[in-house]
């Protein structure tokens, strides 16, 4: 273990920390020291798993004065309260995506981060990942000229997933436009490096059983002129991880053969009890190690003078006269660039790119593609933050 060590207590061991939990693990320059959730049986695996206490309420936790970083991995309605009471415990804050369900909201954590004077941070999310990370450094270095259009396409099976209630119902935050559109909005953001100007979206809601967005497709431009077209389908039926090495969005390999597991199990099994096995704590299999970098599907940049796009082992770069592949080396865990950024905001006083102004934009693009929908129009995102 380094000299230097962040000290991490979890609140919410989701589905969400459960992904990211083989990077908090496998990365020295973070230590697990406590977490808090409701669910008795997630509280005994982590005391098991990491030996550091595992408390009822995040209060409990705050209180902890080992905790000097707190990862906010429960529900998306609970961020706000959960970061709030976080920065009055003096405590940086790392916030799942979609930072939260409002702007207003968005904001008021914001403020209190600051006014507290600690960190905060939005993620893990796809524009972490490090071909997009490295494909924006490399359009940044301006080699191709400017970015101009993005294609970010993404078939999964997300909706037939095991669900909360709430995460059936667009009001409580549900469906793909919170909790997917922020990954993809994230990572055309990242690569185009501009502020989304105004959306044109529609979205889907095709299965009664399942009364929320489960798909859309959204035009985004950008100041300066870039655009962006998005397209996601959450029905389990086309996988864009046919186009991506079958390698799936976390890095681990898929099979191929495997087709509408997700829908199949559901017609077997109450929902509740499957979503109880997934969770951490109920002794699910732990994940396969990573063959690939986590992805989102396809995303192709094209610029000026050249075109990138991203696979799960790296980048593909196509110039004015070559083509080449750019091959990323793989990390013993995934996810590490959300610690890059943790360390170096709270160790070296950088200020972190994916911070609550960041994450704010996330929320409003996809408030805008909500919007755009609803109203069949165009939307200038300065619409959106003016009705915030
Ligand atoms: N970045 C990613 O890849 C990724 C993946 C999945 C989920 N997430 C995010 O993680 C968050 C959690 O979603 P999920 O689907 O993993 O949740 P989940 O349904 O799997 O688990 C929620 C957990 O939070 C606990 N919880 C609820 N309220 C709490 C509170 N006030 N304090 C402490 N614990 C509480 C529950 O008991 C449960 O263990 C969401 O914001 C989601 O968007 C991110």
């Amino acid at each position: 273990m380094a000299d230097r060590v962040l000290r991490l207590g979890v609140v919410g061991l989701s589905r969400g920390f459960d992904l990211t939990r083989a990077t908090l693990t496998a990365d020295p320059r973070v230590e697990l020291v406590a977490a808090a959730d409701p669910r008795a049986e997630a509280r005994a695996a982590f005391q098991a798993e990491f030996g550091a206490p595992a408390f009822a309420t995040a209060d409990a936790l705050l209180a902890d004065p080992a905790v000097e970083v707190v990862y906010i991995a429960a529900p998306h309605q609970a961020h706000l309260e959960l970061a709030a009471a976080a920065a009055r415990a003096g405590k940086h804050i790392l916030v799942e995506k979609p930072m939260a369900l409002s702007l207003a909201d968005c904001r008021a954590m914001t403020q209190a981060a600051h006014a507290a004077g600690v960190h905060l941070l939005v993620g893990p999310s796809h524009g972490f990942d490090p071909p997009v990370a490295w494909a924006a450094d490399f359009i940044a270095s301006g080699a191709f000229g400017r970015p101009r259009m993005v294609t970010a396409t993404t078939f999964t099976d997300f909706l037939y997933r095991p669900r909360r209630p709430e995460e059936l119902d667009t009001a409580q935050g549900g469906g793909v436009i919170f909790s997917q559109a922020a990954h993809q909005v994230d990572v055309v953001r990242r690569l185009i490096g501009a502020s989304v100007a105004s959306v044109r979206a529609t979205t889907g809601v095709w299965d009664a059983a399942r009364p929320t967005e489960g798909a859309y497709q959204a035009f985004l431009t950008f100041d300066g002129g870039a655009s962006a077209a998005l397209t996601y389908s959450g029905y389990g039926r086309y996988d864009t991880d046919a186009l991506m090495g079958w390698v799936g969005e976390t890095g681990g390999r898929k099979d191929p053969e495997a087709y509408a597991v997700a829908r199949g199990r559901l017609e077997t099994a109450a929902e509740d009890d499957l979503k109880a096995a997934r969770a951490y704590g109920a002794g699910a299999a732990k994940a396969a190690p990573p063959v690939g970098h986590e992805h989102f599907g396809l995303v192709i940049v094209a610029c000026e003078g050249g075109d990138l796009r991203l696979t799960a082992t790296g980048v593909e770069i196509y110039g004015p006269q070559a083509r080449r592949t750019v091959e990323l080396p793989l990390a013993a865990a995934t996810r590490h660039g959300v610690i890059d950024e943790l360390w170096a905001a709270i160790v070296e006083g950088q200020p972190p790119r994916h911070d609550g102004a960041w994450g704010t934009e996330n929320l409003t693009v996809c408030l805008a593609i909500l919007r755009s929908a609803a109203e069949g129009r165009e939307v200038a995102i300065s619409e959106i933050e003016d009705f915030a």
